[in-house]
Order: C-alpha cells, then sequence, then structure tokens
C-alpha cells in the first residue's frame, strides 16, 4: 500500500488539505473497501481496556466518529474521536489547515469542527452495534463550545462526558488545543483539578455497580512553561485522571521550518513536533512515576519514533500527521517493526 500512496500523494496534495482529509476520511467511511491489514497482536491491557496494539490515530482525525471500523481495519489498536463539543459547531472559517510537506508538518486552526455529542453519541452507538469481530478500543475526546465562557467550561465538560461515557472505552479532556481562546488556561492547578474532579465524580454516578471505572484522561499542551506541564500533570491525577495523553500541537515554530505556511495562525504538528513531544512525555513520566497511563503523541513518523516514544515512558502511542504523509499503510509498517 506504500508504494501505491506514493503513486496517489500527488493528486491529493493537489487538493486543498481539508478536501484531501474529507476525501480520505470518505474512503474510511467504508469499511468493506478497506482490505484488512492483519492486526500486530501485542496486547496491552490497561486500565481495565485491553488494546490489541499501542499503536492508535490521535483525536482529530476523526472528529465525529465517523470512520472508527475504517481505521481499524488499517491495524490500529485504538481509535481516539473528537474532540466533540456538546453543541454542533462549525469551527474556524476555511482555509484552516496548512501543509508544511517540506517539514513533514501541519499547521491547524480548525477551531473545533464538531456534529456534536448527540450525533456522536448515535454515531457511537452504531458501531457498537457492528459485529464485534475486529472492533477496538474508541477514546471520546470531549471539549467545550466556544461560544461557553470559560467559567462554564465544566457544564460543557459534564454534558459531553454525560452524553458519551457509556459509548467510550476512555474519555480524554482536552484543555491543550490552541485553537479556541482561553482553553489551554484550564490547564492551571485549581482549574485541572477543579475539571477532573467534576468529571471523576459523574464517572462514579454513571457507572453501574460492580463495574469497572473506564479510564479518564487529560490531554496537555508542549507550550506550558517552566513546571507548569509537571503542575498541570499532578492536579489532573489529583482531581481524579488515571492517566495523561501528551501532546497537543504547539504553537511555537521552530526555527528551521521550510515550508511556506509556517506563519499561519494556529497548532503545528508532525516532525518538527517531536522532541517537545518526546522531552514532555519523559519528564510527565519522572514526575508521575509507573502507575498513570501515558500516551504518547507528536511528530512519530517510524517505527524508530515509536520506540523513542516507549522509552521515554508513553505506555501507548498515537499518530495523525505521519498519516497525512505516509499513507494509510502506515500502521502496518510501524508495528511490523
Ligand atoms: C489535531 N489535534 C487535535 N487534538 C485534540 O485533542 N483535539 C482535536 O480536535 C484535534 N484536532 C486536530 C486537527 C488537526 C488537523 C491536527 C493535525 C491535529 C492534535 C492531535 O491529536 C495530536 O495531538 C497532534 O497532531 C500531534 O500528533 P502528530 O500529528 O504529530 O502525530
Amino acid at each position: 500500500m506504500a508504494d501505491v500512496y506514493r503513486l496517489l500523494r500527488p493528486f491529493l496534495f493537489a487538493l486543498p488539505p481539508e478536501t484531501a482529509h474529507t476525501l480520505a476520511l470518505a474512503a474510511l467511511r467504508r469499511p468493506a473497501l478497506i482490505p484488512r491489514a492483519t492486526r500486530s497482536s501485542s496486547p496491552a491491557l490497561l486500565g481495565g481496556v485491553c488494546f490489541p496494539n499501542r499503536l492508535g490515530v490521535a483525536a482529530g482525525l476523526d472528529k465525529d466518529a465517523v470512520a472508527v471500523a475504517g481505521l481499524a481495519k488499517l491495524g490500529f489498536g485504538f481509535v481516539e474521536v473528537g474532540t466533540v463539543t456538546p453543541r454542533p459547531q462549525p469551527g474556524n472559517p476555511k482555509p484552516r489547515l496548512y501543509r508544511l510537506a517540506a517539514d513533514e508538518a501541519l499547521i491547524n486552526r480548525m477551531g473545533f469542527n464538531s456534529a456534536g455529542a448527540t450525533a456522536v453519541a448515535a454515531r457511537l452507538r452504531r458501531y457498537r452495534a457492528e459485529p464485534s469481530d475486529g472492533q477496538v478500543p474508541v477514546g471520546v475526546n470531549i471539549g467545550k463550545n466556544r461560544t461557553t465562557p470559560l467559567a462554564e467550561a465544566e457544564r460543557d465538560y459534564l454534558a459531553c462526558f454525560e452524553a458519551l461515557y457509556g459509548l467510550a472505552d476512555f474519555v480524554t479532556v482536552n484543555i491543550s488545543s490552541p485553537n479556541t481562546p482561553g482553553l489551554a488556561d484550564l490547564q492551571t492547578r485549581a482549574a485541572a483539578r477543579a475539571l477532573t474532579a467534576a468529571l471523576a465524580t459523574a464517572r462514579k454516578r454513571l457507572t453501574p455497580a460492580g463495574s469497572q471505572l473506564k479510564p479518564l484522561l487529560v490531554k496537555v499542551s508542549p507550550d506550558l512553561p517552566g513546571e507548569d506541564l509537571e503542575a498541570a500533570a499532578a492536579a489532573a491525577l489529583e482531581g481524579g485522571a488515571d492517566g495523561l495523553v501528551a501532546v497537543n500541537t504547539t504553537l511555537a515554530r521552530p526555527r528551521a521550518l521550510r515550508g511556506k505556511h509556517a506563519a499561519q495562525a494556529g497548532g503545528l504538528s508532525g516532525a518538527p513536533l517531536r522532541t517537545l513531544a518526546l522531552d514532555a512525555v519523559r519528564r510527565l513520566r519522572r514526575c508521575v512515576g509507573d502507575g498513570p497511563i501515558l500516551i504518547g503523541v507528536g511528530g512519530v513518523t517510524s517505527a524508530a519514533d515509536m520506540r523513542a516514544m516507549r522509552d521515554a515512558g508513553a505506555d501507548l502511542v498515537q499518530v495523525y500527521t505521519s498519516l497525512v504523509y505516509r499513507g494509510f499503510g502506515l500502521p502496518r509498517r510501524l508495528l511490523a517493526e
């Protein structure tokens, strides 16, 4: 499939990035057309969830949970859908996604375009009703609507959580997207602790007696200065989170970027994020110890990168941008080695 993608890529890259993305998702929505990759089976049991392998799809690729079965067929061991907002919203005006091909990077300022929690719940219900052969764990990444004032953010996260917890295998609380004004301020110690505590309380209420609590993770930014990353992580765990997803996209622009869109506003992802992401994962593992679940994400393009992420302390690894540059055969290649 790698060679097919090499032929296909120039055509996809001649299209605006978001059009190419929509086309790729349209293909993945028809899983019957996708040959099933032999899924590498090195299962991992984390937080009571059995992951068929440790490589997953990062949030943002399948925001509305339309392509979970297709993505699973590519060989991924889990899929994180979202970010989901409580009410549907269109996101920022287009264009809002840019390729920096020379850097194998993307810049996006999508701004949480979302079909909303009710629509995503209906899709996940449909996915759960399909024959379970080949199903993978699904994480649901939740956020807030743009128009909700930050002081009322908790209400939005709770609304998403209540609509989607029962359909998820784990939930990720996104407080680190750079494209919703003020959102990243929820990473301050007091805010992160209060929000996770509210969600942990809701989780108890929503979990049937005798059932295991599903993991609650918090996604953090690589842009937190100084010790703020460790402080945000500690606060999330104090509030009752079981782990962290590190990292979201960065507002930083490494000086060596060559792509002509490097000055576009938004979050940078892909290869130039790798060093920041590895560093964050290493620091977080050192800070939180062995227990909490840690998902490493940012700039993973090869089996060596995946190994480096694992060595830095990640239990699970996710990709997004490298899938755009390397194609649907990527998970199979990363897992083959
Ligand atoms: C993202 N990412 C993202 N993260 C998140 O928590 N919620 C989201 O809605 C989105 N949306 C989104 C859109 C686009 C177009 C991109 C490229 C990325 C961030 C993503 O999950 C991941 O953290 C970063 O992209 C870093 O990983 P990669 O892309 O370097 O593998």
